[in-house]
């Protein structure tokens, strides 16, 4: 972890400039045709960009990224990495859910190996799982069980599984949504912290404005159900970033109270 408080510091105008992910009018409605879960979704992602996504309850942002993860199908649109439709689940994404589930038979370091046995390892593409364990400040955690975890410590080895693979993309699902205010808070500081160290592209989701802030290059915010985009907020605070260091930019209010005014039209936070 030491070694990470020394990454360097990534200036938002110097940001990549390259699409990796591209949405196009993208339309879902669930098979029985009564939820119309997202309309017209239009959303590009560049290459190694933190993206978070905020939105109301039920307006279909698990929803867009399980199709992003290629775990669910949609009606109509494109939806492209690097170019190529996204058909199914793929090694060149990782994903992180609410819960870690991870396997509670498996020591954490079993658990982070998983998916290379899974999908049967190749040669160049598996991370070093020392590496990553300690990015993760799990060094010491390897050869413990799951249940020996906090569920920080949890779900940081559920993100260390996300990426063992070497995927491009990392998507997240309210990754600490279960987490106590204080933990999440040291959760955000880590996940920079690995984001910087991997410089994977990221979506997240999340209900935090705060952790949206702290996370995001841009924010995404979208419309309650059928879910819509209806704006794109960059953030202009330098990383590495703190918690005091996001509270006190000059931008941090304007940022959080125009989001909230967004949410509060939807009827959400
Ligand atoms: N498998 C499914 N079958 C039918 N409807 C579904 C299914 N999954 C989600 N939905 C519906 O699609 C809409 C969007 O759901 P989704 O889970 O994407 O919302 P969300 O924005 O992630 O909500 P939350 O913030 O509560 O997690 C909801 O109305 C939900 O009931
Ligand atoms: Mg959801």
């Amino acid at each position: 972890m030491a070694a990470l408080a020394q990454t360097q510091t990534i200036e938002p105008s110097a940001g990549p400039a390259r699409d990796l992910i591209r949405i196009r009018n993208l339309e879902k409605t669930y098979s029985d045709g009564s939820v119309h879960a997202l309309a017209n979704i239009n959303l590009d992602i560049k290459e190694g960009e933190f993206v978070c996504v905020v939105g109301p309850s039920g307006c279909g942002k698990s929803t867009l990224l399980r199709i992003l993860a290629g775990l669910d199908d949609y009606d109509s649109g494109t939806v492209t990495l690097d170019g190529t439709p996204i058909t199914g689940p793929s090694r060149d994404v990782g994903v992180v859910f609410q819960a870690a589930n991870l396997l509670p038979w498996l020591t954490v370091r079993e658990n982070v190996a998983l998916p290379l046995r899974v999908g049967g390892k190749q040669k160049g593409q598996a991370e070093d799982i020392d590496r990553l364990l300690d990015v993760a400040g799990l060094k010491d955690f390897g050869h413990r069980y799951p249940y020996e975890l906090s569920g920080g410590m949890q779900q940081r080895a559920g993100i260390c599984r996300a990426l063992v693979r070497s995927p491009r993309v990392l998507l997240m699902d309210e990754p600490f949504g279960a987490l106590d205010a204080l933990t999440r808070e040291r959760m955000n500081l880590e996940l920079q912290r690995i984001w910087q160290a991997s410089r994977k592209t990221v979506m997240l989701i999340t209900h935090s404005i705060s952790e949206a802030i702290f996370l995001a290059d841009r924010v995404v915010v979208m419309s309650a159900r059928p879910g819509r985009v209806i704006r794109e907020l960059e953030v202009p605070i330098p990383r590495p970033r703190s918690n005091d260091s996001i509270i006190s930019h000059p931008s941090y209010p304007a940022l959080a109270k125009e989001i909230r005014g967004l949410l509060n039209a939807q009827g959400d936070e």
